[in-house]
């Protein structure tokens, strides 16, 4: 597989073109992001861990039958992806008020929700990812009422996974966030399943082992990445 010539670089990740018109080449970076890039850091060791975690999560979810466009890895920082024309939306299945949510709606962070909610996000950096509706996403063409319905069955079928997955290695799994797109007529999972784009608390003593951890200033970032990895049993 030959890497070829870029064509998006975006906060945390770099894609290139592959030699293969159906594969792209995605470079995970050490660059760390909160706020739509507002705040930015540097953060040794966070592309390969993420890069390690992310394939770990690929793989069991599609051993769990959830079609995703991971193909494999290609270094420490590097992995090979089916080439998706993405949906400008995002979907976060929350099983614990958090974040946004909290803020929103007065909630306090840490309520335990009876059911998971799921929320849709219009991507779009320059407007802070709104909190958008079917019928916004319908209506403007974002996607079908079709990709609607799958994308939300498949980012609950996830949580069916993942959750347990987690608890497991006493994390909670507090709420996530995923990215779809279309590959010759099919829905694909794309993107990232990282810390970076979860909430992870630890099952005790709730601490926090996710991105929060650079959003809030909390210090120990990478290293509470790496306690994720060891307690999943990713190798670094
Ligand atoms: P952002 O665009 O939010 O800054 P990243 O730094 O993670 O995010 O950049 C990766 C970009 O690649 C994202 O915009 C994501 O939607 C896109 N992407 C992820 N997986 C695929 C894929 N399989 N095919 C095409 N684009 C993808
Ligand atoms: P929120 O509480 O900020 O709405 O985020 C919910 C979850 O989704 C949290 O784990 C972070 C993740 N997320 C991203 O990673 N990127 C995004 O652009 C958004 C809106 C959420
Ligand atoms: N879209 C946001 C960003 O990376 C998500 C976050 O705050 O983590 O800038």
């Amino acid at each position: 597989m030959e890497k070829r010539q870029e064509l998006y670089r975006g906060k945390s990740k770099t894609v290139h073109a592959t030699d293969d018109p159906d594969l792209l080449w995605l470079t995970f970076l050490n660059d760390a992001t909160a706020f739509d890039g507002a705040k930015k850091a540097q953060l040794d060791r966070k592309g390969e861990v993420n890069c390690k975690i992310n394939a770990f999560i690929m793989g069991k979810l599609e051993a769990a039958g959830v079609r995703t466009h991971f193909v494999r890895v290609l270094s420490d920082t590097e992995a090979l992806v089916r080439k998706l024309t993405m949906l400008p939306v995002e979907c976060v299945v929350r099983n614990v008020v958090a974040g946004s949510m909290s803020k929103r709606l007065g909630i306090p962070e840490g309520t335990v929700l009876p059911a998971p909610i799921f929320e849709f996000f219009y991507k779009s950096d320059a407007l802070h990812d709104p909190l958008i509706n079917d019928s916004h996403i319908e209506v403007l063409g974002w996607a079908t009422r079709d990709e609607i319905a799958r994308m939300k069955a498949l980012t609950f079928r996830v949580n069916d996974v993942l959750k347990p997955l987690f608890a497991a290695a006493g994390i909670t799994l507090v709420d996530y966030k995923l990215e779809f797109g279309n590959y010759r007529g099919e829905l694909l999972l794309g993107d990232e399943l990282s810390p970076d784009g979860c909430r992870l608390w630890d099952s005790t003593t709730q601490e926090k082992m996710d991105k929060d951890r650079f959003r809030r200033d909390l210090g120990n970032v990478i290293e509470m990445y790496i306690e994720v990895a060891k307690r999943l049993g990713v190798p670094l």
